[in-house]
């Protein structure tokens, strides 16, 4: 327990293909991929992980086909919506990140709702990348420190790792310590690209709605046995220099 990664980050990846194989349209496999959410935050939060962020939709998904974008979205907001009773009781904040000026006024007023009502949960934080993509994000943060620059309220000088973090979406998030991905891709698809930087990737066959509670503990202890060097020396950190 003394090694539980603080931040755990995870690519819900393969409810299409979960639905496919089981002759499914891909709405079914989302709809199984919501349980294994269920589980994952679940698992997390029983374990002591303090902060969990899930990428549920990139900025990419935006262009798959309409019927798909838009019965996801219904169930994203939907399953957030009905869990708000269960986050509170179970003492868990929601905040999401991304870009959300492409969803509608209700469903963001519903989702600013849902972080409101939630934000005294001190267990854990379980943060949801919607309409996200990593890109867009240090756009964003580059955007904001030109801004402040121009103005004056910042100095070209000023510009550094620690600027640079605190003008990202996640400025109050420490970088998460384990990344999971499902279903086999060996990719980071524009996900967290800064905030991975020293992060420990951990890739495992399952496909997402297949993934459970085991399936978490797993990643957790596989993440357990590893050495974290952070670019010094194996015998440094044994000196713990
Ligand atoms: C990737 O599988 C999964 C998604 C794009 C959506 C993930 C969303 C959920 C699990 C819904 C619930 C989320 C929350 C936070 C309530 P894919 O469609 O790319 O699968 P494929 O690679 O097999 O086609």
């Amino acid at each position: 327990m003394s090694r539980l990664p603080g931040h755990v980050a995870v690519i819900m990846d393969g409810n299409g293909r979960w639905a496919h194989r089981r002759g499914r349209e891909r709405i079914f496999g989302h709809h199984e991929g919501v349980k294994a959410v269920r589980k994952t935050v679940d698992a997390a939060a029983e374990l002591g992980v303090k902060y969990l962020t899930l990428y549920a939709f990139s900025k990419e998904n935006w262009n798959r086909p309409d019927e798909e974008v838009s019965a996801l979205m219904d169930l994203m907001i939907e399953s957030i919506n009905n869990e708000t009773n269960t986050l509170i009781k179970k003492e868990i904040s929601l905040q999401v990140i991304g870009d959300l000026s492409r969803l509608s006024e209700n469903v963001r007023k519903r989702l600013h709702q849902t972080m409101k009502l939630t934000s005294g949960g001190t267990r854990m934080r379980l943060v949801v990348a919607l309409s996200y993509s990593s890109r867009w994000e240090i756009s964003e943060a580059c955007r904001r420190i030109a801004a402040a620059v121009k103005d004056g309220r910042m100095n070209l000088n000023d510009i550094n790792e620690e600027t640079v973090t605190a003008s990202l979406a996640t400025s109050d998030i420490p970088d998460p310590e384990l990344m999971i991905r499902t279903s086999g891709e060996k990719r980071i698809s524009n996900f967290l690209l800064w905030q991975l930087a020293y992060t420990e990737l951990y890739f495992t066959e399952k496909l997402w709605p297949d993934f459970g509670k085991e399936d978490f503990y797993k990643a957790v202890a596989d993440f357990q046995k590893r050495e974290r060097r952070h670019g010094k020396t194996s015998e440094q950190i044994a000196d713990n220099r």
